[in-house]
């Protein structure tokens, strides 16, 4: 699908399909956006409830791989081990990722390598850097299955007028089923019927502050 390069409300990029009419991140900010829902409302949201500091962390739809890059910085930070394994249906080519020009407003640029390491790193190989372990997989959300549960799960999927059907209960069950009990889920999402399929599949759902452009978001824990 052909994809436009648009400048977000922090002044971070992001990619708008036309077809989905569908951003991969806020208008309101892209960074701002990943840092607030995925790394305070989820990550260290995590951090702060666990004395075990080694989480395993899910996230669908490794896109632009901007919050896999928070994660690690956010990890390193906090001098802690973690795995982080990202699955993505539509990966972007090298040319999307480099025309994107992400890296220019990323966070740290001590730490810009590790932003080229999880493009450049093949699908199903996992990149060791510091304490993190990052792994990709070139799969359908719906079709990947693991031996151990996830700590955290980054639920970053298009948005329900985009791409319905991630946001029905088989998509939420399954990320039920991936989740340690005590997991997080976390998504910008705050839509009413996805609140009520997590509350009915088991989860325990919290309507938080959303980012800026958005009222709230939801957190829901297994
Ligand atoms: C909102 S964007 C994610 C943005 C991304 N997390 C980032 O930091 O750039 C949604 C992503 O989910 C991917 N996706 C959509 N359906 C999927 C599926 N069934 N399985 C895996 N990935 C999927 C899309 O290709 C897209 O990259």
């Amino acid at each position: 699908m052909q994809k436009k390069i648009i400048t977000t409300g922090d002044g971070s990029p992001s990619l708008y399909i036309d077809q989905l009419n569908e951003t991969y991140h806020s208008k309101h900010g892209a960074i701002t956006e990943s840092d607030y829902v995925y790394i305070k409302k989820g990550f260290a949201h995590w951090l702060g409830l666990n004395s075990q500091k080694a989480p395993r962390i899910f996230e669908m739809g490794l896109g632009t791989g901007l919050n896999a890059y928070l994660s690690f910085i956010f990890a390193f930070k906090h001098k802690i081990f973690c795995e982080y394994v990202s699955v993505e249906k539509f990966p972007l080519s090298i040319h999307e990722i480099q025309s994107l020009k992400m890296k220019n407003a990323l966070p740290d640029t001590y730490h810009h390598h590790f932003f080229d390491q999880l493009h450049e790193v093949s699908w199903g190989q996992t990149l060791s850097q510091s304490n993190f372990l990052f792994k990709k997989l070139d799969q359908d959300f719906f079709n990947v299955t693991f031996d151990q549960c996830f700590d955290i799960l980054f639920y970053d999927a298009f948005g329900y007028h985009a791409q319905s059907e991630m946001w029905q209960e088989k998509a939420l069950q399954k990320c039920y089923d991936l989740l340690q009990t005590g997991g997080v889920w976390v998504s910008y999402c705050a839509k009413g019927s996805v609140r009520r399929s997590l509350e009915k599949i088991g989860f325990s759902v919290e309507r938080l502050e959303g980012p800026p452009g958005k009222r709230e978001m939801l957190r829901a824990i297994k």
